[in-house]
Protein backbone atom coordinates (compact mmCIF):
# COMPACT_ATOMS: atom_id res chain seq x y z
CA UNK A 1 0.00 0.00 0.00
CA UNK A 2 2.25 2.59 1.25
CA UNK A 3 5.83 3.20 -0.75
CA UNK A 4 8.42 5.11 0.38
CA UNK A 5 11.94 4.91 -1.47
CA UNK A 6 14.62 3.12 -0.73
CA UNK A 7 16.28 6.56 0.73
CA UNK A 8 14.11 7.75 2.84
CA UNK A 9 13.51 3.73 4.30
CA UNK A 10 17.46 4.27 4.89
CA UNK A 11 17.21 7.58 6.53
CA UNK A 12 13.71 6.15 8.93
CA UNK A 13 16.27 3.50 9.87
CA UNK A 14 19.00 5.95 10.90
CA UNK A 15 16.57 7.83 12.57
CA UNK A 16 14.65 5.38 14.37
CA UNK A 17 17.52 2.97 15.61
CA UNK A 18 20.75 4.60 15.00
CA UNK A 19 21.17 5.93 17.76
CA UNK A 20 25.39 6.31 17.42
CA UNK A 21 24.08 8.69 14.52
CA UNK A 22 21.53 10.62 16.40
CA UNK A 23 23.70 11.32 19.21
CA UNK A 24 26.74 13.13 16.30
CA UNK A 25 23.40 14.65 15.10
CA UNK A 26 22.40 15.88 18.10
CA UNK A 27 25.06 18.89 18.63
CA UNK A 28 23.33 20.70 15.37
CA UNK A 29 20.08 20.01 16.86
CA UNK A 30 20.06 21.69 20.72
CA UNK A 31 16.72 21.14 22.52
CA UNK A 32 16.21 24.49 22.68
CA UNK A 33 16.46 25.36 19.31
CA UNK A 34 14.41 22.72 18.01
CA UNK A 35 11.74 23.73 20.35
CA UNK A 36 12.16 27.53 19.37
CA UNK A 37 11.36 26.14 15.78
CA UNK A 38 8.66 24.16 16.77
CA UNK A 39 6.75 27.12 18.45
CA UNK A 40 7.81 29.05 15.39
CA UNK A 41 5.69 26.71 13.11
CA UNK A 42 2.91 26.81 15.45
CA UNK A 43 2.67 30.00 15.05
CA UNK A 44 3.13 30.41 11.42
CA UNK A 45 0.02 27.48 10.88
CA UNK A 46 -1.77 28.59 13.65
CA UNK A 47 -1.53 25.54 15.28
CA UNK A 48 -2.10 24.91 18.92
CA UNK A 49 -2.71 21.36 20.15
CA UNK A 50 -5.11 20.20 23.21
CA UNK A 51 -2.78 18.75 26.04
CA UNK A 52 1.35 19.15 26.82
CA UNK A 53 0.77 15.30 25.57
CA UNK A 54 -0.36 16.16 22.55
CA UNK A 55 2.26 18.92 22.03
CA UNK A 56 5.13 16.30 22.99
CA UNK A 57 4.03 13.70 20.98
CA UNK A 58 3.70 16.34 17.53
CA UNK A 59 7.14 17.69 18.30
CA UNK A 60 8.49 13.97 18.38
CA UNK A 61 7.14 14.13 14.99
CA UNK A 62 7.95 17.44 14.02
CA UNK A 63 11.38 17.15 14.74
CA UNK A 64 12.01 14.23 12.89
CA UNK A 65 10.65 15.36 9.94
CA UNK A 66 12.86 18.51 10.20
CA UNK A 67 16.15 16.70 10.34
CA UNK A 68 14.92 14.56 7.30
CA UNK A 69 14.24 17.61 5.93
CA UNK A 70 17.28 19.39 6.89
CA UNK A 71 19.33 16.65 5.71
CA UNK A 72 17.54 16.18 2.24
CA UNK A 73 17.98 19.93 1.61
CA UNK A 74 22.03 19.53 2.32
CA UNK A 75 22.23 17.10 -0.28
CA UNK A 76 22.35 19.44 -3.59
CA UNK A 77 18.77 17.77 -4.88
CA UNK A 78 17.22 19.18 -7.74
CA UNK A 79 14.38 20.17 -5.39
CA UNK A 80 13.79 21.31 -1.56
CA UNK A 81 11.61 19.99 0.93
CA UNK A 82 10.46 22.05 3.91
CA UNK A 83 8.25 22.27 7.13
CA UNK A 84 5.61 22.97 5.49
CA UNK A 85 1.84 22.33 7.28
CA UNK A 86 2.03 18.44 7.00
CA UNK A 87 5.43 18.42 9.20
CA UNK A 88 4.00 17.45 12.11
CA UNK A 89 2.52 14.51 10.41
CA UNK A 90 3.74 10.81 10.59
CA UNK A 91 3.74 9.50 6.93
CA UNK A 92 1.25 6.63 7.73
CA UNK A 93 -0.87 9.69 9.06
CA UNK A 94 -0.14 12.03 6.00
CA UNK A 95 -1.31 8.78 4.04
CA UNK A 96 -4.22 7.83 5.28
CA UNK A 97 -5.45 11.13 5.50
CA UNK A 98 -4.68 12.91 2.04
CA UNK A 99 -4.39 9.77 -0.57
CA UNK A 100 -7.23 8.46 -1.83
CA UNK A 101 -6.69 7.59 -5.54
CA UNK A 102 -7.26 3.66 -5.59
CA UNK A 103 -5.48 1.93 -8.55
CA UNK A 104 -7.97 0.22 -10.94
CA UNK A 105 -4.94 -1.45 -12.18
CA UNK A 106 -6.30 -2.57 -15.69
CA UNK A 107 -5.95 0.65 -17.68
CA UNK A 108 -3.74 -0.99 -20.29
CA UNK A 109 -4.10 1.00 -23.17
CA UNK A 110 -1.77 0.82 -25.91
CA UNK A 111 -1.27 3.63 -28.71
CA UNK A 112 -2.97 2.61 -31.84
CA UNK A 113 -2.31 6.24 -33.61
CA UNK A 114 1.13 7.91 -34.75
CA UNK A 115 1.83 11.23 -33.50
CA UNK A 116 1.54 14.14 -35.67
CA UNK A 117 2.73 17.41 -36.03
CA UNK A 118 5.22 18.99 -33.75
CA UNK A 119 4.61 19.53 -30.16
CA UNK A 120 5.44 22.47 -28.42
CA UNK A 121 9.23 22.32 -26.10
CA UNK A 122 7.06 24.05 -23.10
CA UNK A 123 3.59 24.18 -22.14
CA UNK A 124 1.90 25.98 -19.32
CA UNK A 125 -1.80 26.02 -19.46
CA UNK A 126 -1.96 28.74 -16.65
CA UNK A 127 -0.76 30.71 -19.02
CA UNK A 128 -3.29 30.13 -21.39
CA UNK A 129 -5.95 30.64 -18.89
CA UNK A 130 -7.01 27.39 -18.48
CA UNK A 131 -6.36 26.60 -15.05
CA UNK A 132 -8.82 27.45 -12.02
CA UNK A 133 -6.58 28.61 -8.75
CA UNK A 134 -5.38 26.15 -6.82
CA UNK A 135 -8.29 24.64 -4.56
CA UNK A 136 -8.09 22.19 -1.25
CA UNK A 137 -9.38 19.44 -0.32
CA UNK A 138 -9.00 19.37 3.32
CA UNK A 139 -8.86 16.26 5.16
CA UNK A 140 -10.88 14.32 2.27
CA UNK A 141 -9.39 12.03 0.17
CA UNK A 142 -11.25 13.60 -2.81
CA UNK A 143 -8.39 14.09 -4.87
CA UNK A 144 -9.75 11.87 -7.35
CA UNK A 145 -12.61 14.67 -7.67
CA UNK A 146 -10.17 17.46 -7.78
CA UNK A 147 -7.93 15.68 -10.57
CA UNK A 148 -11.37 14.96 -13.03
CA UNK A 149 -12.50 18.81 -12.18
CA UNK A 150 -8.98 20.67 -12.99
CA UNK A 151 -9.17 18.67 -16.81
CA UNK A 152 -12.57 19.25 -17.49
CA UNK A 153 -12.06 22.82 -16.52
CA UNK A 154 -9.31 22.93 -18.57
CA UNK A 155 -11.00 21.50 -21.45
CA UNK A 156 -13.68 23.39 -21.01
CA UNK A 157 -11.78 26.62 -21.19
CA UNK A 158 -9.80 25.62 -24.14
CA UNK A 159 -13.51 24.93 -26.22
CA UNK A 160 -15.28 27.47 -24.91
CA UNK A 161 -12.63 30.34 -23.96
CA UNK A 162 -15.00 30.62 -20.55
CA UNK A 163 -12.72 29.30 -17.09
CA UNK A 164 -15.55 28.04 -14.88
CA UNK A 165 -14.46 26.70 -11.28
CA UNK A 166 -16.27 23.47 -11.20
CA UNK A 167 -17.87 21.69 -8.42
CA UNK A 168 -15.94 18.59 -6.71
CA UNK A 169 -18.91 18.33 -3.99
CA UNK A 170 -21.17 17.63 -6.40
CA UNK A 171 -19.26 14.84 -7.57
CA UNK A 172 -17.83 13.66 -3.95
CA UNK A 173 -22.24 13.64 -2.97
CA UNK A 174 -23.72 12.49 -6.11
CA UNK A 175 -21.26 9.92 -7.55
CA UNK A 176 -21.24 7.40 -4.97
CA UNK A 177 -21.28 3.87 -5.37
CA UNK A 178 -20.11 1.90 -8.54
CA UNK A 179 -16.29 2.48 -7.45
CA UNK A 180 -16.28 6.59 -5.88
CA UNK A 181 -16.71 6.75 -2.64
CA UNK A 182 -16.32 10.67 -1.60
CA UNK A 183 -13.85 11.03 0.96
CA UNK A 184 -12.50 7.86 1.09
CA UNK A 185 -11.21 7.66 -2.33
CA UNK A 186 -12.53 7.14 -6.37
CA UNK A 187 -11.04 7.32 -9.84
CA UNK A 188 -11.21 9.95 -12.10
CA UNK A 189 -12.45 7.87 -14.86
CA UNK A 190 -15.42 7.03 -13.13
CA UNK A 191 -15.99 11.17 -12.34
CA UNK A 192 -15.78 11.66 -15.93
CA UNK A 193 -18.08 9.06 -16.58
CA UNK A 194 -20.85 10.53 -14.02
CA UNK A 195 -20.30 13.71 -15.44
CA UNK A 196 -20.77 12.16 -18.82
CA UNK A 197 -24.30 10.22 -17.92
CA UNK A 198 -25.55 13.49 -15.46
CA UNK A 199 -24.98 15.67 -18.76
CA UNK A 200 -22.52 17.96 -16.79
CA UNK A 201 -21.46 19.50 -13.89
CA UNK A 202 -22.43 22.94 -11.61
CA UNK A 203 -20.35 25.22 -10.79
CA UNK A 204 -17.93 25.75 -7.63
CA UNK A 205 -20.25 28.28 -6.03
CA UNK A 206 -24.05 26.53 -7.01
CA UNK A 207 -22.30 23.78 -4.94
CA UNK A 208 -19.55 24.47 -2.96
CA UNK A 209 -17.09 22.36 -1.48
CA UNK A 210 -16.90 20.77 2.22
CA UNK A 211 -14.65 18.68 2.61
CA UNK A 212 -16.71 16.14 3.77
CA UNK A 213 -19.16 13.57 2.13
CA UNK A 214 -22.24 15.25 2.04
CA UNK A 215 -26.07 14.16 0.83
CA UNK A 216 -26.28 14.58 -3.00
CA UNK A 217 -28.66 17.65 -3.60
CA UNK A 218 -30.80 16.63 -6.57
CA UNK A 219 -31.93 19.73 -7.60
CA UNK A 220 -28.65 20.77 -8.80
CA UNK A 221 -28.11 17.65 -10.67
CA UNK A 222 -29.82 19.84 -13.50
CA UNK A 223 -27.19 22.43 -13.09
CA UNK A 224 -25.28 22.33 -16.17
CA UNK A 225 -22.38 24.91 -16.30
CA UNK A 226 -20.12 22.80 -18.43
CA UNK A 227 -20.79 19.29 -19.90
CA UNK A 228 -18.48 16.56 -21.62
CA UNK A 229 -18.78 14.34 -23.97
CA UNK A 230 -16.95 11.23 -22.70
CA UNK A 231 -13.45 10.50 -21.82
CA UNK A 232 -9.72 9.08 -23.26
CA UNK A 233 -7.17 7.01 -21.62
CA UNK A 234 -3.77 7.95 -22.53
CA UNK A 235 -2.20 4.87 -23.41
CA UNK A 236 -0.39 3.31 -20.55
CA UNK A 237 3.60 3.85 -19.51
CA UNK A 238 3.89 6.60 -22.70
CA UNK A 239 5.25 10.18 -21.53
CA UNK A 240 5.35 10.99 -25.62
CA UNK A 241 1.68 10.35 -25.98
CA UNK A 242 1.06 12.40 -22.58
CA UNK A 243 3.21 15.35 -23.44
CA UNK A 244 1.21 14.63 -27.01
CA UNK A 245 -2.17 15.01 -25.00
CA UNK A 246 -1.00 17.75 -22.74
CA UNK A 247 -0.07 19.69 -25.58
CA UNK A 248 -3.70 19.84 -26.40
CA UNK A 249 -5.39 20.02 -22.97
CA UNK A 250 -4.87 19.24 -18.94
CA UNK A 251 -4.52 15.55 -18.21
CA UNK A 252 -5.55 13.87 -14.95
CA UNK A 253 -2.82 11.35 -13.68
CA UNK A 254 -2.17 9.70 -10.51
CA UNK A 255 1.34 9.00 -8.79
CA UNK A 256 2.67 7.69 -5.63
CA UNK A 257 2.42 10.85 -3.28
CA UNK A 258 2.93 8.48 -0.35
CA UNK A 259 6.66 9.44 0.60
CA UNK A 260 7.87 12.35 2.56
CA UNK A 261 9.12 13.64 0.12
CA UNK A 262 5.82 14.44 -1.35
CA UNK A 263 4.34 15.37 1.66
CA UNK A 264 7.13 17.75 2.88
CA UNK A 265 7.81 19.03 -0.85
CA UNK A 266 8.58 22.77 -1.06
CA UNK A 267 9.92 23.68 -4.60
CA UNK A 268 12.04 22.37 -7.30
CA UNK A 269 11.95 19.13 -9.47
CA UNK A 270 11.12 15.90 -7.83
CA UNK A 271 13.11 13.15 -9.16
CA UNK A 272 12.09 9.62 -9.60
CA UNK A 273 14.51 7.87 -6.87
CA UNK A 274 12.36 9.62 -4.22
CA UNK A 275 9.12 8.27 -4.89
CA UNK A 276 7.84 4.77 -5.68
CA UNK A 277 5.13 3.84 -8.06
CA UNK A 278 1.99 2.66 -6.48
CA UNK A 279 -0.43 5.14 -7.27
CA UNK A 280 -2.80 6.60 -4.36
CA UNK A 281 -3.41 10.73 -5.30
CA UNK A 282 -5.32 12.04 -8.26
CA UNK A 283 -3.76 15.17 -9.72
CA UNK A 284 -3.68 16.87 -12.91
CA UNK A 285 -0.61 17.65 -15.40
CA UNK A 286 -1.06 21.15 -16.71
CA UNK A 287 2.08 21.03 -18.24
CA UNK A 288 5.72 20.34 -19.02
CA UNK A 289 9.29 21.93 -19.62
CA UNK A 290 12.91 21.87 -18.83
CA UNK A 291 14.36 23.65 -15.79
CA UNK A 292 18.36 23.30 -16.12
CA UNK A 293 18.23 20.45 -18.29
CA UNK A 294 15.77 18.29 -16.33
CA UNK A 295 12.65 18.22 -17.87
CA UNK A 296 9.70 18.05 -15.73
CA UNK A 297 6.07 17.66 -15.90
CA UNK A 298 4.05 20.84 -14.13
CA UNK A 299 1.35 19.17 -12.08
CA UNK A 300 -1.56 20.84 -9.72
CA UNK A 301 -2.36 19.33 -6.80
CA UNK A 302 -5.40 20.21 -4.34
CA UNK A 303 -3.71 20.89 -0.85
CA UNK A 304 -3.79 24.08 -1.12
CA UNK A 305 -1.29 26.98 -2.15
CA UNK A 306 0.62 26.82 1.52
CA UNK A 307 2.44 23.46 -0.42
CA UNK A 308 5.05 23.22 -3.17
CA UNK A 309 4.75 25.75 -5.22
CA UNK A 310 1.91 27.83 -4.62
CA UNK A 311 0.44 24.25 -5.16
CA UNK A 312 2.09 22.91 -7.53
CA UNK A 313 4.76 20.36 -7.92
CA UNK A 314 7.39 19.78 -10.85
CA UNK A 315 8.15 16.30 -11.12
CA UNK A 316 10.88 15.15 -13.35
CA UNK A 317 9.85 13.36 -16.69
CA UNK A 318 11.30 11.52 -19.63
CA UNK A 319 13.03 9.09 -17.63
CA UNK A 320 13.85 5.32 -18.35
CA UNK A 321 11.37 3.77 -16.43
CA UNK A 322 8.00 3.93 -19.11
CA UNK A 323 5.72 4.67 -15.81
CA UNK A 324 7.42 7.55 -15.32
CA UNK A 325 8.46 9.31 -11.76
CA UNK A 326 5.73 8.23 -9.23
CA UNK A 327 3.94 6.74 -11.80
CA UNK A 328 2.57 9.47 -13.73
CA UNK A 329 2.83 7.68 -17.15
CA UNK A 330 0.59 4.56 -15.93
CA UNK A 331 -3.17 5.58 -15.67
CA UNK A 332 -3.69 8.79 -17.60
CA UNK A 333 -6.46 9.76 -18.85
CA UNK A 334 -8.74 13.17 -19.54
CA UNK A 335 -12.31 14.41 -20.80
CA UNK A 336 -13.41 15.40 -24.49
CA UNK A 337 -15.24 17.48 -25.52
CA UNK A 338 -15.34 16.38 -29.28
CA UNK A 339 -16.75 13.32 -30.67
CA UNK A 340 -13.58 11.94 -32.24
CA UNK A 341 -10.64 12.93 -30.97
CA UNK A 342 -7.24 11.55 -31.48
CA UNK A 343 -7.87 7.77 -31.86
CA UNK A 344 -11.08 7.49 -34.08
C1 LIG B 1 -2.63 27.14 23.30
O1 LIG B 1 -3.75 26.70 24.06
C2 LIG B 1 -3.55 26.78 25.46
C3 LIG B 1 -4.80 26.21 26.11
O2 LIG B 1 -5.13 24.97 25.61
C4 LIG B 1 -3.29 28.22 25.90
O3 LIG B 1 -3.03 28.28 27.28
C5 LIG B 1 -2.10 28.75 25.13
O4 LIG B 1 -1.90 30.11 25.41
C6 LIG B 1 -2.32 28.58 23.62
N1 LIG B 1 -1.13 29.02 22.91
C7 LIG B 1 -1.19 29.77 21.81
C8 LIG B 1 0.11 30.12 21.22
O5 LIG B 1 -2.24 30.13 21.32
C1 LIG C 1 -7.74 2.03 -32.27
O1 LIG C 1 -8.56 1.94 -31.12
C2 LIG C 1 -9.92 2.22 -31.36
C3 LIG C 1 -10.64 2.14 -30.04
O2 LIG C 1 -10.18 3.11 -29.16
C4 LIG C 1 -10.47 1.25 -32.37
O3 LIG C 1 -11.82 1.55 -32.65
C5 LIG C 1 -9.65 1.30 -33.65
O4 LIG C 1 -10.10 0.30 -34.53
C6 LIG C 1 -8.19 1.07 -33.35
N1 LIG C 1 -7.42 1.28 -34.55
C7 LIG C 1 -6.45 0.44 -34.91
C8 LIG C 1 -5.71 0.79 -36.14
O5 LIG C 1 -6.17 -0.56 -34.28
C1 LIG D 1 -30.41 22.07 -2.55
O1 LIG D 1 -30.25 23.12 -3.47
C2 LIG D 1 -31.30 24.06 -3.51
C3 LIG D 1 -30.97 25.08 -4.56
O2 LIG D 1 -30.74 24.49 -5.79
C4 LIG D 1 -31.48 24.70 -2.17
O3 LIG D 1 -32.59 25.56 -2.20
C5 LIG D 1 -31.68 23.61 -1.10
O4 LIG D 1 -31.72 24.20 0.18
C6 LIG D 1 -30.57 22.59 -1.15
N1 LIG D 1 -30.86 21.50 -0.24
C7 LIG D 1 -30.04 21.11 0.71
C8 LIG D 1 -30.46 19.94 1.52
O5 LIG D 1 -28.98 21.66 0.91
Amino acid sequence: MKTISRLESVWIFLVRFCFVCMMSRASSYSSESMIRRYDNWLEQQGKNYTSTDEWEMRFGIYQSNVQFVDYMNSQNLPFRLTDNKFADLTNEEFNSIYLGYRSPGRLTQRRNFTLEGSIPASMDWRRKGAVTPIKDQGKCGSCWAFSAVAAMEGITQIRTKKLISLSEQEIVDCDVGGGNNGCNGGFMTKAFKYIHKNGGLTTESDYPYLGRNGVCNKSKLEHHAASITGYKLVSANDETELQLIVANQPVSVAVDASGYSFQLYSEGVLFSSYCGKTLNHGVTVIGYGKDKGRKYWLVKNSWGTDWGEDGYIRIERGIRDPSGTCGIAMEASFPTLDRCLYNC
